[in-house]
């Protein structure tokens, strides 16, 4: 690899990057993905055994600090998660002000750069201390944000949360439950949820990542910079697309065209069509994450009893797809998002809280990346060149 600036520098030149496709734009010790080969590394261990063996908070803290925790380390950072999970009064009214048919995406971007109001006086981005405050207000203020969200969008009162449950356990409850009676908690219901978070906690510099770093570098604070983050990742070229294949999916069962005629019109790029949840920037083989998660599928529907057509015709248009020479070619494959909706749709979550679980799960990652670069003392200001291509210099008329 080449020291672009230091090129520029020394020769004038501008490479330029469309999508930043060649382009890094640091250096980082948390993620490792070698796309050719299909593998995902938090700090060194693969994902596939985090998933098996790891929990959400374990590994934010793995990836937040770089080793595993102690049993105490994890059991005090839990701890204190717990104790900062409720919202000041006045932000739960800030959802009033919102309508019901806001998009949960708008919300939980909207309430997170509140929160930046509420705690104006400890989130200094230079300061360690407040640095560690506001992580931890995030990791546990996030969930009920989203919470409410949906229980906003459903017309539903919101429950404080119960700080005797586990971190995915409350956020279950919070969805899920109601005044009248006690929640009760489906241990399979946890676990998946609990995988599907791990799965999404990092994946290097992705485009709500390298937001939340942009946003970052010039000094602005973490709930600015999460807040920026959220926005970032609600297209459905990035987390948006899990929602969007659960509509392409039910679009493709509603108008009874089948798949194959569905994927003919994918390959004549008709109207743009794209088969949402397929292909990735960096993955040219099967994504790591979209394995685990197909494996889930069957096993977490199974579990909850649920039989839904969507997961059929997930598997019917991946089989179609993965022998067809156009994918081939262009070397697409399923990525994380093509298996979680129809995960989360048997799990009760409407389609539109499908990018909040992802941002939720994003969360430590994003957390991660903001706090090594600013600790890194050759970070600045992220401020990439243009190439221009408008007029030359010419005169105002009467000038
Ligand atoms: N369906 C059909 N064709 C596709 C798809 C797709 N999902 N993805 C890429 N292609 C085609 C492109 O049309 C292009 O074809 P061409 O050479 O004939 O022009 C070729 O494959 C290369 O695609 P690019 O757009 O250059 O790939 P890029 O790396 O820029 O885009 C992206 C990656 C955005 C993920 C793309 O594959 C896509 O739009 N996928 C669908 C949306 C999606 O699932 N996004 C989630 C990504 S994972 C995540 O963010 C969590």
């Amino acid at each position: 690899s080449i020291d672009l600036s230091t090129l520029t520098r020394q020769t004038g030149l501008t490479a330029l990057d469309y999508g930043f496709v060649n382009t890094a734009s640091t250096q980082s010790e948390i993620t490792y993905i070698d796309g050719e080969q299909g593998i995902l590394r938090y700090r060194g261990f693969p994902i596939e055994q985090l998933a098996q063996h790891s929990t959400y908070l374990e590994v934010a803290w793995l990836l937040l600090y770089g080793s595993l925790p102690t049993a105490d380390e994890l059991g005090e950072f839990d701890e204190r998660i717990r104790r900062h999970t409720l919202l000041h009064e006045d932000l739960k009214r800030f959802f009033s002000a919102l309508p019901h048919t806001a998009h949960p995406m708008s919300v939980l971007s909207s309430a997170v750069s509140a929160l930046s109001t509420f705690y104006e006086d400890s989130s200094d981005p230079h300061d360690l201390h407040d640095i560690e405050l506001t992580m931890i207000r995030l990791l546990a203020k996030l969930p009920v944000i989203a919470a409410y969200a949906h229980k906003k969008s459903i017309g539903q009162a919101f429950l404080y949360p119960d700080n005797s449950l586990s971190f995915v356990d409350n956020f279950l409850r919070l969805n899920f439950g109601n005044m009248a009676e006690p929640y009760v908690i489906d241990p399979v219901l946890s676990k998946a949820l609990d995988r599907l978070l791990i799965l999404h906690e990092d994946h290097e510099q992705n485009a709500s990542t390298s937001t939340v770093r942009l946003v970052g570098s010039t000094g602005a604070n973490l709930y600015a910079s999460i807040s920026a983050g959220i926005q970032a990742l609600s297209g459905p070229l990035h987390g948006g697309a899990n929602e969007a294949v659960l509509q392409m999916l039910a679009q493709i069962r509603d108008s009874g065209e089948g798949v194959a005629k569905f994927v003919e019109r994918v390959k004549r790029k008709e109207d743009g069509v794209k088969l949402m949840g397929f292909g990735h920037r960096v993955y040219k083989n099967y994504d790591p994450r979209a394995r685990l998660v197909k494996e889930s599928a069957d096993e977490v529907l199974a579990g909850l009893g649920v039989n839904d057509q969507l997961l059929d015709l997930a598997k019917e248009l991946e089989q179609i797809a993965l022998e067809d020479d156009y994918f081939k070619e262009r070397r697409l494959y399923p990525n994380v998002d093509f298996y979680t909706g129809v995960i989360y749709k048997a799990m009760g979550f409407p389609m539109r809280m499908f990018t909040v679980l992802f941002a939720i799960g994003r969360l430590p990652g994003w957390m991660a990346h903001w706090r090594e670069m600013n600790l890194d003392p050759q970070t600045k200001i992220g401020r990439p060149q243009q190439l221009y291509v408008g007029e030359p210099e010419r005169r105002y008329p009467g000038a």
